[in-house]
């Protein structure tokens, strides 16, 4: 038994990687493109592990995924190939709209031929997981309710349009040719592996540097903050006993504003790697606003609880706490990921801020 897994080596994808193989023995196929955020570094210990089948390639290449369809026969196909962030999809849009959009269509359809050809149980049990975000939804208001599975999607920035997108064309291979589909909307990830152009991981990268902590307009913006093994455990819940065709929010029931979580993670460094020079909230500045940046997000989780028991295992301070302890003991990693791309990115993102 395998499952195919795209996306296997960007930061949800190789944590969820890790989290899989730590319980199964079962085959995970990885096709990572390794664009700017895939980093086979993430995967470094599965050298050698036979149950990790990586494969370079792109999901917009339909002639390698027929061929990797029918060498391994997974059982299930997990999505997780994206370009992710918010800011680069500002900067560049175009990115966004191939691999979340037209990738998207070139799995279902590979998918839709692998699945037609299976028989009996095979087929029953065969199922294509399409991992999203709540950014889909838009954006709420201070004291409006959390958003649910039935609430309608308002993308308000290229990623989330494109993401949103993709949810369409899953939702409607379901519902046109019966596709065995499941979808999750997560809310906003932090931990191990994230990479540093987030706001967790980047105020971490650049307070351990001396560098200014940039938030955005007057940092009161609110996510809903989920440890990134939490969303793990969530999706191989609905991989598991999912309705076929069902959308599942997934989040942490954790609001936090930006500059909150900028002062915790100040607060953990002045604890486990005080400076000389005092506290790194000194280091905070308020920047330019992101336009069109969404005020508020928030999870209402309650159907993926009522219907498959699942809830987080860590509670905010418990994760912020490995994560910034993740940070300060992998600092190779940081080095490594912050190659001359990533510099320039930076520049590209705050110089005019
Ligand atoms: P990421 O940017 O860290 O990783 C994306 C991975 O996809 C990288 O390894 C990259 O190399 C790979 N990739 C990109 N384009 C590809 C292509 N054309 N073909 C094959 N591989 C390609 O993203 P992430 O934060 O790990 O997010 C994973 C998924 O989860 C995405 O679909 C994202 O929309 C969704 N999501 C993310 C969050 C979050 O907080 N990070 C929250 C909810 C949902
Ligand atoms: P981000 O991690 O990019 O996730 P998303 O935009 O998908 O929610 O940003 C999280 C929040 O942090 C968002 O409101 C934008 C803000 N932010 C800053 O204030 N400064 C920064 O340098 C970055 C990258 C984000």
């Amino acid at each position: 038994m395998s499952l195919l897994i795209t996306g296997g080596a960007g930061f949800i994808g190789s944590n969820f990687v890790h989290d899989w193989l730590a319980t199964s023995d079962e085959t995970l196929v990885n096709l990572d493109a390794l664009t700017y955020a895939g980093n086979l570094g993430n995967l470094v210990d599965l050298r050698g592990d036979p149950r990790h089948v990586f494969v370079h390639g792109d999901v917009c290449d339909r002639a390698l995924l027929d061929r990797l369809l029918n060498e391994h026969r997974p059982r299930a196909v997990l999505h997780f190939a994206a370009e992710s962030h918010v800011d680069r999809s500002i900067l560049g849009p175009g990115a966004f709209i191939k691999t979340n959009i037209e990738g998207t269509f070139t799995l279902l359809e590979a998918t839709r031929q692998y699945w037609s050809g299976l028989q009996g149980d095979e087929r029953s049990a065969f199922r294509f997981l399409h991992v999203s975000t709540d950014e889909v939804y838009g954006s709420l208001g201070p004291g409006a309710p959390a958003f649910t599975e039935s609430h309608p999607f308002e993308p308000n920035s290229p990623y989330s349009a494109s993401k949103a997108a993709s949810d369409h064309l899953v939702r409607a291979w379901h519902h046109t040719y019966a596709m065995p589909v499941l979808t999750t909307n997560c809310s906003n990830n932090y931990g191990p592996y994230h990479f540093p152009e987030k706001l967790i991981p980047l105020m971490i990268v650049n307070a351990l540097a001396g560098k200014p902590l940039p938030v955005y307009g007057d940092g009161m913006q609110v996510r809903d903050w989920l440890y990134v093994r939490d969303h793990c455990s969530a999706i191989r819940a609905v991989l598991a006993g999912g309705r076929i065709g069902e959308t599942y929010n997934v989040g942490g029931w954790n609001e936090k504003p930006n500059i909150e979580i900028v002062h915790t993670v100040c607060a953990l460094l002045d604890e486990l790697r005080p400076h000389a020079e005092g506290s790194y909230k000194r280091l905070i500045r308020h920047v330019a606003d992101r336009p069109g940046h969404d005020r508020r997000y928030a999870i209402d989780a309650r159907k993926i609880e009522r219907e498959l028991g699942w809830r987080p295992a860590e509670t905010f301070d418990s994760g912020i706490r490995k994560t910034v302890q993740w940070y300060l003991a992998n600092a190779a990693w940081v080095t490594d990921v912050q190659s001359g791309s990533y510099r320039d990115w930076v520049a590209a993102n705050y110089a005019a801020r």
